[in-house]
């Protein structure tokens, strides 16, 4: 079939587009010369959900041990997670023993992971994941078991022979700047030292903002992904000021991601308490719009479809997971909408509309196609698509044209513009 979007571009656009294309392939800052989180990491992470629960005696089923993991593991074969591209199961705080062993290596907490994470990693490999670890660049942990500070080259080690392949790096109780980096440097070295792939996700800048701005450059250099801002909690409080962070930093930490390094939001907290459905949708879609790792942090043995369905949703996935790999930012605001873009491969965008008006009802907004993607998203004509909240083919919009969508408040509209050859 001929389609509209074959028609011959003027010279001058041609021009601009090629450009645009070079310009964007462009790669940022050097990234961490692992040949990991090529696009982000995808996977599941214990903290938001089962935070610190050492009580097995009175809660067996939502503290941290090894029974935990091995549930979401089967789940995330049985389910469809692992499917869509959730890989990497990780374990956060409170998985140790309090002290180190005779030989001054870290140790499982005996009574709660009785096989200890050798054999753990054994069977989250036989479901084709991968494992994830936690570990502090400090004295301690943040929830206190001991810190990898004097003992970088070790903790790496054991971490290499038991077949870990993500490390979460904290940054509590670190008694210097230097300290804190210089720790994560050395951490980053000491895996790369094991010949082991392991991805290193740091929250390095979330510790250095009080002291001085991060060198963000330099962080990628060494780390897979960089945590930035607070804790992700189950609340739109907190998604809303992840969110409004990231847009107030965005010329600092935008340009700098790219495949090999991300800027990390925290965990995906959808499925849980929390989120109305409209805010859940708004996580979903922005988390795609800012390249974030996709960490989901809930129980996926009590999930609604609802939510299963959306953090499933290929569509979305495919654009957090974009080959360009070129992080997303937010064009404008106005009157408390918000209207972030994203360039994508094959000279497709997204665009995120989202509603911050937390009173009365859905609200009409119409935006000018033209725009959008500094005026390159959809020449001469595009096709554009709406994702969520619920998937619908919006059909052929010129360049001039308008358009004009509804969006729930605190809900996000997500769109696909592409080319209309590709449709
Ligand atoms: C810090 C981190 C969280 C989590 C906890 C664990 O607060 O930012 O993501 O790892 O520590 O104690």
């Amino acid at each position: 079939m001929k389609l509209k979007g074959e028609v011959q571009l003027p010279g001058f656009l041609l021009a601009l587009r090629f450009l645009a294309l070079v310009l964007w392939s462009f790669p940022g800052a050097r990234a961490l010369n692992n040949g990991l989180a090529v696009t982000p990491t995808m996977g599941w992470l214990h903290w938001e959900r089962f935070m610190c629960n050492v009580d097995c005696q009175e809660e067996p089923d939502s503290c941290i041990s090894e029974k935990l993991f091995i549930q979401m593991a089967e789940l995330m074969e049985s389910d469809g997670w692992k499917d869509v591209g959730y890989e990497y199961l990780c374990i956060d705080d409170c998985w140790m023993a309090p002290k180190r062993d005779s030989e001054g290596r870290l140790q499982a907490d005996p009574k709660r992971f009785p096989s200890g994470i050798r054999r753990l990693a054994d069977y989250v490999h036989s479901k084709g994941l991968k494992l994830g670890i936690y570990a502090d660049v400090g004295n301690k942990t943040c929830a206190g078991f001991p810190g990898s500070f004097g003992h970088y080259d070790i903790d790496a080690k054991t971490f290499a022979d038991w077949g870990v392949d993500l490390l979460k790096f904290d940054g509590c109780y670190c008694d210097s700047v230097e300290h804190l980096e210089k720790g994560y440097k050395r951490m980053s070295l000491a895996l790369n030292r094991t010949g082991r792939s392991i991805v290193y996700s740091c929250e390095w800048p979330l510790y250095m903002w009080p002291f001085r701005k991060p060198n963000y450059t330099e962080i990628r250099q060494y780390c897979n992904h960089w945590r930035n801002f607070e804790d992700v909690y189950d609340s739109w409080q907190s998604v809303k000021s992840i969110l409004a962070w990231t847009s107030s930093n965005q010329k600092r930490i935008v340009d700098v991601a790219g495949p090999g390094g991300w800027n990390d939001p925290d965990m995906l907290v959808i499925g849980n308490f929390g989120l109305s459905w409209d805010q859940q949708v708004t996580q979903m879609a922005l988390w795609a719009i800012m390249a974030a790792p996709l960490l989901m942090s809930n129980d996926l043995r009590e999930i609604s479809p609802q939510a299963k369905a959306l953090l499933q949703d290929k569509d979305v996935i495919a654009i957090n997971q974009d080959p360009l790999g070129k992080q997303g930012y937010r064009l404008r605001k106005e009157d408390n909408i918000e209207v972030w873009e994203r360039p994508l491969s094959d000279l497709a965008w997204a665009v995120a509309m989202v509603n911050l008006q937390e009173i009365g009802g859905p609200r009409f907004h119409t935006i000018s196609i033209a725009s959008l993607g500094q005026g390159l998203a959809c020449i001469p004509d595009c096709v554009i698509i709406q994702l969520l909240p619920e998937k619908r083919k919006l059909g052929f919009y010129q360049w001039t044209s308008d358009l004009k969508t509804k969006i729930n408040p605190t809900g996000t509209v997500l769109l696909r513009l592409q080319r209309p050859s590709l449709h």
